[in-house]
């Protein structure tokens, strides 16, 4: 199975035919990749003076605008500067939210829009811990940000301007994946304790599925023979595409390129129309345990 799924759309707004948009939903929830090569998000001319990896406040990979309070952080911008920055990153916002409300309208009305990040940095450059290393292969989970199970809804345009491409890996199905390093969570007695401690766990902002979440995260992250032995996909978004993914489902890894906007949206579960190959679900169905 190619975990991609290229859809030919060339504008932000407009109809789009039922039978795409059923195509697109089912790739999606599978775990594909829905690669869009001729929708590009346009850069103004005042902009491109925002495209240097200087505008990142000292080794920070990305400048977020909150939804929250409307502003932003993660940038040295000040004054007029910051002001075209913020409102770039809320054109994409918005651009974004009204094509996938349209998209997908059986989401449409329970997309929850999160953050909006601009990512400035080489990602070839970067220099990280193997747990903060985007470059190896991992689904997403955040230590700061428990979802409870809600997906994870991620689209991603390339905006480099000399043309450059975004390089990424993908990998196996997440059931695979998942079945690889569950053995191995229960295999140690401190597994065993944090398994029997998550199961007394009703409340609390971080719930088992979260939990497990991050040690799917880490525990692939820091295996190098996983790293290196398991099913690689590479695809390259060239500079003007875009492409969207359940990022705590798609196992990922980004290898190279420069200059990215990214948009996170979260979806509860029963907004899917197969709320059975979410992440949390499958984690359900191979433990046996209700994880939230
Ligand atoms: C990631 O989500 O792991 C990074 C993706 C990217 O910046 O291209
Ligand atoms: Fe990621």
């Amino acid at each position: 199975m190619t975990p991609i799924e290229t859809i030919n759309l060339g504008g932000w707004s407009g109809i789009i035919a039922a039978e795409t948009s059923d195509r697109a939903i089912e790739a999606l929830e599978c775990g594909k990749v829905l690669f869009f090569p001729h929708l590009g998000f346009d850069i103004h001319k005042g902009e491109y003076a925002l495209l240097s990896a200087d505008v990142a406040k000292g080794d920070r990979k990305n400048i977020t605008l909150d939804p929250e309070t409307d502003t932003s952080h993660g940038s040295n911008l000040e004054g007029d500067d910051r002001t075209r920055l913020e409102a770039l990153l809320r054109r994409y916002a918005e651009s974004v939210s009204a094509f996938v409300q349209n998209l997908f309208p059986a989401y449409a009305g329970h997309l929850q829009r999160a953050r909006t990040t601009f990512r400035p940095a080489e990602i070839l450059d970067r220099n990280y811990s193997p747990r903060k290393d985007d470059r190896l292969l991992h689904v997403d989970a955040f230590p700061s940000r428990p979802t409870g199970g809600r997906r994870i809804l991620r689209v991603f345009g390339n905006v480099n301007p000399a043309g450059r491409a975004r390089v990424w890996e993908v990998g196996e199905a997440f059931e695979d994946f998942a079945a690889t390093f569950l053995p191995r969570l229960h295999r140690t007695s401190a597994a065993k304790a944090w398994v029997l401690s998550v199961l007394r766990i009703t409340k609390g902002r971080r719930t088992a599925y979260d939990q497990l979440m991050l040690q799917l995260h880490d525990r692939g992250k820091l295996d190098s023979s996983y790293q290196r032995g398991s099913l690689h996909h590479q695809i390259s978004f060239p500079s003007q595409s875009t492409w969207m993914c359940f990022t705590d489902q798609v196992l990922h890894a980004a290898l190279s390129g420069q200059f990215a906007l990214e948009q996170t949206f979260h979806l509860n579960v029963a907004h899917m129309v197969d709320a059975g190959r979410s992440p949390i679900k499958v984690l359900e169905r191979m433990t046996g345990v209700t994880l939230a």
